[in-house]
């Protein structure tokens, strides 16, 4: 088996978890009736500190859901320009809810506060209204970055002055919880609208949840409905993301010391900061990231090449200490062997 750190969203469901899957009780969710399913809603929706949540088959349908309940067709989101919600979910903001986004760089997705008070527009006239801004957190382009609480509460506080929503990609918000102990409920509290996925770091199937307000996840129902997200008997997956719920949040902490550890032997080479390796991502910037990848997965080992020159290794729950182990022989092997061939 190659040790595949391409992304979080590898693992395979472990036996404990196919155990939990065979015994869960299941309904038609369509039509409310699947225990399973409705118990998974209500435990996120409470550890978030929020009325509902609405059960998804994808982290892209959850965030999707989310924005077109803060807005209709005319409005925009701002957000930096690699945020997953407006770059990689296929342009279906636009395409499917109407919604037009406004984006600019920021360093691993901290949305400088002054830079989105003065993008922020009212309704009212010729000009797109703003109806939310959207923060990933933990930034999966951004190396896995937590974003500070301090960050979070400014954006509330500019967004209640401004009178538009907030809303949090938080496909990976248990990362941010587990590196800087801020409670789950600290975060869903200040956000309008929250996206959670249970299917990358840990470690379900399949599942991701919208959580908000009553009135918001029952319009998210009719959204999700409409995108063809509507599942039948789901709670086999509902009982998946329960059982990573009780059984692999803590342990997201060994896949944050594999990451530091795979950022600290790469560091020599001059391609990445260790320090900004927080969670379970890391990002290196090399010469040509496609030759790397290809000649490290000769030597079983898979990453992923984002662009000609950005690497990225995720660690997770199917990587262990001797993975890790052997992905940094083969890298570091790989970059001297390469800068070794750019100073002949
Ligand atoms: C930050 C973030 N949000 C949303 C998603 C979308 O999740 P999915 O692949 O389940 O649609 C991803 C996927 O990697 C992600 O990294």
């Amino acid at each position: 088996m190659p040790v595949d750190l391409r992304s979080d969203t590898v693992t395979r469901p472990t036996p404990e978890m196919r155990e939990a899957m065979a015994r869960a009780e299941v309904g038609d969710d369509v039509y409310g009736e699947d225990p399973a399913v409705n118990a998974l809603e209500n435990e996120v929706a409470e550890l978030f500190g929020h009325e509902a949540a609405v059960f998804c088959p994808s982290g892209s349908m959850a965030n999707q859901v989310a924005v077109q309940t803060l807005g209709g067709p005319g409005g925009e989101l701002l957000c930096d320009s690699d945020a997953h919600v407006v770059t990689f979910e296929g342009g279906a903001a636009a395409a499917y809810g109407g919604i037009s986004s406004r984006t600019w760089p920021t360093r691993g997705g901290h949305l400088d506060v002054d830079t989105v008070a003065a993008f922020i527009r009212p309704g009212g006239g010729y000009a797109v209204p703003t109806v939310a801004i959207a923060v990933e957190n933990t930034h999966n382009l951004g190396g896995g970055r937590v974003i500070p609480i301090a960050k979070l509460r400014r954006l509330r506080e500019i967004a209640d002055e401004r009178g538009i929503a907030l809303h949090l990609d938080g496909a990976r918000i248990w990362n941010a919880h587990v590196a800087d102990g801020v409670p789950l409920h600290e975060y869903g509290e200040l956000f309008d609208t929250v996206s959670v996925c249970l299917s990358k770091g840990l470690g379900a199937p399949v599942g991701s949840l919208m959580i908000s307000n009553r009135e918001r996840v029952a319009a998210g129902r009719v959204v999700r409905k409409r995108l063809g997200g509507g599942m039948r008997q789901a709670g086999i997956l509902a009982e998946a993301g329960r059982h990573a719920l009780r059984h692999h949040i803590a342990r997201l902490a060994d896949d944050h010391v594999h990451a530091q550890r795979l950022a600290e032997a790469l560091a020599p080479y001059g391609v990445c900061e260790a320090s900004d390796t927080q969670t379970n991502i890391v990002v290196l910037t090399v010469p040509d990231a496609g030759g790397l990848a290809a000649a490290a997965r000769e030597e079983g080992v898979l990453v992923s090449a984002l662009g000609p020159n950005l690497l990225r290794m995720v660690t997770h729950m199917d990587v262990d200490e001797a993975g890790v182990a052997h992905a940094v022989k083969v890298l570091t092997s790989l970059l001297s062997r390469g800068e070794r061939a750019a100073e002949s």
